[in-house]
């Protein structure tokens, strides 16, 4: 899933933290905010995000008093301690701010909203509110849905065009993860399009900046989406089976979770899933652009789990990861004091030559693969074992039924948006094999 709760109405209005350290690092005067929000730098943000990795791997913004993490090893290091938590009403002069709370209490009032959940949570909540759901996400334990998996990839299959170009990620990419996710919630097919516009509103509060508009189409989708699970959870209260439903449906009854804790996570995690479109976009035409990494694939299928890690560190669809500072944390040479926030850029940490050789190549064989994607430490991505899944699945389904896959157009990448990377469009040729 996105980042939920980073973004805020327009952070350039933020004073740098009080007390900031004598440790500050270096201004390298870079206007950050222009920067990851520009068109061209989402197209390919890659030599840029370069270029400042080796001005340094951690910088401050004295704009903002936000600071940016580009290194492999500092954000890995950043992600696992818990001086650094996700909860960022830690952020002294974010959206939780007094001051915010006076100047723009509508952002304030959204995200008060959706705070109650584990990825907005430190220390214990978290642990309490993801251990109702983690063994269900064990890879194991998720094999029990491979079928429904594969199953849904024909249905979508069966609707390709065969020999005529079209576009892949209206066609499967997009309504893959969703139709899944549908399924992993008991949800009736009939919800679909109301699903998918509520997730969409909400995955713009990840983002930087929201415009006034997202705003109020988020609070209105988050307000609907929660009254609808709240129904949802009713109707299966006197049937729970043995699914993701009945394990929200008895931490709420045993009081693990209070009802907005077990409503907040049960949106988030339905609308998770639509961050796995971004790797079925990215990861294809990643193959695409490398046909003799595609080639090899076909020929060895066995090479499928790796190729994914790869997809994932090559082309990440998070972008951005936050932390904001419970204490004091040295992060590399910097120390970043209690009440700021930190942003692991991952399109960066998983190009770090530190960490990778040849970093800009893309090798399906690549091990190990220590890659960010996914995030770090507690709060590491509860999907990723379905995303995978849902991944192989369907490549390998795409490659048993079409001989050639080839690209049909210039795939387009999304640019109004600075959290996430994935496609707007990919055309897309297909022959039967
Ligand atoms: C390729 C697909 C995916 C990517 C790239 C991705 C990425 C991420 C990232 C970067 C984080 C934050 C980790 C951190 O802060 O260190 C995260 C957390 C999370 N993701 Fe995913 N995700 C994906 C798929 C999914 C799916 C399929 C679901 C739901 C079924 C999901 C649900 C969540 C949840 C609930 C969290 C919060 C976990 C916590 O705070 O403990 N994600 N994801």
């Amino acid at each position: 899933m996105s980042d939920a709760q980073m973004g805020n109405a327009d952070t350039r209005e933020f004073a740098a933290p009080a007390g900031a350290p004598a440790s500050v690092p270096p201004s390298f005067d870079i206007d950050w905010w222009t920067t990851l929000s520009d068109p061209e730098f989402l197209k390919n943000p890659y030599p840029e995000l370069k270029r400042i990795r080796e001005l340094a791997p951690v910088h401050l913004d004295p704009v903002s008093g936000v600071y940016f993490v580009l290194g492999h090893k500092e954000f890995g290091q950043m992600a696992k301690t818990h001086a650094m938590g996700r909860d960022t009403t830690y952020w002294a002069s974010g959206w939780s701010s007094a001051e915010n709370q006076a100047n723009d209490p509508e952002t304030y009032e959204l995200f008060i909203d959706f705070q109650p959940q584990m990825i907005n949570a430190n220390l214990p909540d978290h642990r309490r509110m993801r251990g109702v759901f983690d063994r269900a996400f064990r890879p194991r334990d998720m094999m029990r849905y491979l079928p429904m998996i594969e199953d849904e990839c024909r249905k979508l299959l069966d609707t390709l065009p065969v020999g005529t170009p079209f576009e892949y990620m209206a066609a499967f990419g997009n309504p893959l993860p969703n139709r899944i996710s549908l399924k992993l919630f008991e949800i009736p097919e009939e919800m679909r399009a109301k699903i998918g516009k509520w997730i969409a509103d909400l995955s713009w509060l990840g983002n930087i900046v929201m415009t006034p508009e997202q705003k109020r189409n988020a609070k209105q989708s988050n307000q609907e989406f929660k009254q609808f699970v709240r129904e949802h959870l009713g109707n299966l209260r006197a049937n729970p089976g043995d699914g993701m439903i009945s394990l929200a449906l008895a931490a709420e009854e045993d009081g693990t979770m209070d009802e907005e804790e077990t409503l907040n996570n049960v949106v988030m995690l339905i609308a998770g899933s639509k961050t796995s479109l971004t790797l079925l976009g990215n990861g294809l035409l990643s193959l695409l652009k490398h046909p003799d990494q595609f080639e090899r694939l076909r020929a060895d299928r066995s090479l499928m789990p790796r190729a994914i890690e790869e997809m994932l560190r090559f082309e990440p669809g998070s972008s951005i990861i936050p932390r904001a500072g419970v204490e004091d944390y040295q992060c590399g040479d910097v120390l970043i004091p209690a009440g700021a926030l930190a942003i692991g850029l991952v399109g960066s940490i998983n190009r770090d030559p530190a960490r990778f050789d040849d970093p800009d190549t893309f090798d399906i064989t690549r091990k190990p693969n220590h890659h960010s994607a996914f995030g770090g430490g507690v709060h590491i991505c509860i999907g990723k074992a379905l995303a995978r899944m849902t991944t192989e699945v369907a490549f390998n389904a795409l490659m048993d039924r079409f001989g050639k896959i080839e690209l049909a157009g210039e795939a387009e990448w999304w640019t109004d948006r600075s959290d996430q990377r994935g496609l707007w469009s990919l055309p897309l040729k297909l022959t039967e094999a």
